[in-house]
């Protein structure tokens, strides 16, 4: 199962992947276990994470490129090797990053970066779990945890736009999409909805 963790900044992401990679491992000690994220989980991406997250970049494409080709190759080198190998692979950040942030929040367009998805082959997730906040809860939590990059700074009109397209985008593939409400409860507490919803909808019982 190939599964994608999706939300504004400060929505909790890390955390849950985590918790959710762990709950994995236990439950299916014979099975591999896979926990990864763009941008930046191959060799060489954290470097091109250090690109698109200091602000340097000048043309308005430029970003937009690198999330691609950093995706690309962490399809290649990562992502396709472990669903080939059977494993399930937890993600922090896919492709639907890019269709929010890029499309929603810099008005680049949706179709394409959808043309591109198809015709790059992009592997499609199984199940995207959408971790939901008001914007402004969001960035009080980023700006307690620090070292704000340049889509943080942004403010909260962008990320506004950010969750608007993740809501929309949740609405266009509703058999992929999970939404979950984090703008209140404990970590556990989050995670145990989490849970409830996957089983609820079939995955992961046996
Ligand atoms: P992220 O790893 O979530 O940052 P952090 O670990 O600091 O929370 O990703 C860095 C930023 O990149 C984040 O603000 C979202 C943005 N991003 C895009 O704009 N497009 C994309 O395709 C991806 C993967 C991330």
């Amino acid at each position: 199962m190939f599964i994608t963790f999706e939300g504004i900044d400060g929505s909790g992401k890390s955390t849950q992947a985590r918790l959710f990679s762990d709950w994995l491992t236990k439950k299916y000690s014979n099975k591999k276990i896979l926990l990864t994220r763009e941008p930046g989980g191959w060799m060489g991406g954290e470097l091109l994470r250090e690109m698109v997250t200091d602000g340097t970049l000048k043309h308005q494409w430029s970003e937009a490129y690198l999330f691609m080709l950093d995706r690309c190759e962490h399809i290649a080198k990562v992502i396709q090797p472990a669903l080939d190998l059977n494993a399930d692979i937890v993600c922090e950040r896919y492709h639907d990053s890019t269709l929010a942030y890029q499309v929603w929040g810099r008005g680049l367009p949706l179709e394409v970066f959808d043309t591109l998805a198809l015709e790059s082959k992009f592997p499609v997730p199984d199940i995207t779990l959408f971790l939901d906040i008001p914007p402004a809860l969001a960035a009080t939590r980023v700006a307690i945890r620090g070292n704000i990059d340049a889509f943080e700074s942004e403010g909260i009109m962008f990320m506004s736009k950010i969750r608007e397209g993740y809501l929309l985008l949740a609405k266009r593939s509703p058999k992929r999409w999970i939404t979950i409400d984090v703008s209140h409860g404990t970590v556990e507490e989050i995670f145990e909805v989490i849970i409830d919803s996957i089983l609820t909808r079939g995955y992961f019982n046996d």
